[in-house]
C-alpha cells in the first residue's frame, strides 16, 4: 500500500495496549499528560500546555487524521483514558518512510507503555503501511527516549545531527532507524533514482 494516505479511523492491539484516535471528551487527560516538564524539554509541545493549547492540538490531530497526513494515536491499556501518545508522520511515500514518536504522562512511565506502544506502530508501518525506513530522531541527552528506541529494536544511525532552537536553547538530534528489510529498502530508493533520472514512475 502506498503510504501518502493514512487510515483513519485505526485502532492497534497488541502489547497489552490499545492505541485508538483521540476523542474530544480526551482533552483533560490531554492536558494533564502534556503539561509536563520532561514533555516541555524534550518535545515541541506550548508550555505551559493548558486547555486553550489542548483543544488547539486535538483540533491539529484531528485534522492530520482526517486529511490522512499522520497516525497520532492515545495509548490506552484498554480503549479507555490516555496514558500517552504514539505518532507517525513525515511520510515520504517514494523512499518508504517516516518519522514516529512518542510521549507518556509522568504517573504512568516505567512501565512499558512506550517501548510497547512504539513496537506495535512500528510493526504495523512495516507490515500493512509497507513503509521500509522508520526513523526517530532524539536529543542524546534524552536517556529515556534513548531507553526505548534501544528497547524497541532501533539502532542509532550514522546520519548528521539535525541542529534546533527550541526555548531551552540549541540543541541537535540523532536519527535512529530500525533495522529490517534494508536491503528492500535500498533496492526501492535506487529504482525510485532510476525511476527520476530516466523519467519512468513506478
Ligand atoms: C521517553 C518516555 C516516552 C518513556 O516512556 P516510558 O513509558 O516510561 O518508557 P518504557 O517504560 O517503555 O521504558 C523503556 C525503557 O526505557 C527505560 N527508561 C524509561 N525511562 C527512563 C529514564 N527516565 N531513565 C533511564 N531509562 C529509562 C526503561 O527502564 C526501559 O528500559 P529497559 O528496556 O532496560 O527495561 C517518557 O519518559 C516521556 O514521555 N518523556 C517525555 C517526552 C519524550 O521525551 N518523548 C520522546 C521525545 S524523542
Amino acid at each position: 500500500m502506498a503510504a501518502s494516505r493514512l487510515p483513519y479511523p485505526l485502532t492497534l492491539t497488541g502489547e497489552g495496549l490499545v492505541l485508538r484516535d483521540w476523542r474530544p471528551e480526551d482533552l483533560d487527560d490531554l492536558v494533564t499528560l502534556l503539561d509536563d516538564p520532561d514533555v516541555a524539554r524534550w518535545t515541541p509541545m506550548p508550555t505551559p500546555f493548558d486547555v486553550e493549547a489542548g483543544i488547539a492540538y486535538l483540533k491539529r490531530a484531528h485534522q492530520g487524521r482526517i486529511s490522512g497526513q499522520r497516525i497520532q494515536l492515545a495509548i490506552t491499556e484498554d480503549g479507555g483514558r490516555p496514558l500517552g501518545e504514539v505518532l507517525l508522520f513525515g511520510v515520504d511515500a517514494g523512499l518508504k518512510e517516516a518519522e514516529l514518536g512518542y510521549l507518556v504522562g509522568s504517573q504512568h512511565r516505567r512501565r512499558g507503555l512506550a517501548s510497547g506502544s512504539l513496537s506495535l506502530l512500528s510493526a504495523y508501518a512495516r507490515s500493512s503501511l509497507k513503509l521500509g525506513r522508520l526513523l526517530l530522531r532524539i536529543d542524546p541527552a534524552n536517556t529515556a527516549s534513548t531507553a526505548v528506541a534501544r528497547r524497541c529494536g532501533y539502532r542509532l544511525t550514522a546520519d548528521p545531527p539535525i541542529l534546533q532552537v527550541g526555548p531551552h536553547g540549541p540543541s541537535s538530534l540523532d536519527t535512529w532507524e530500525l533495522p529490517g528489510d534494508r536491503a528492500a529498502t535500498r533496492l526501492e530508493r535506487l529504482k525510485n533514482v532510476a525511476a527520476r533520472r530516466y523519467g519512468r514512475r513506478t
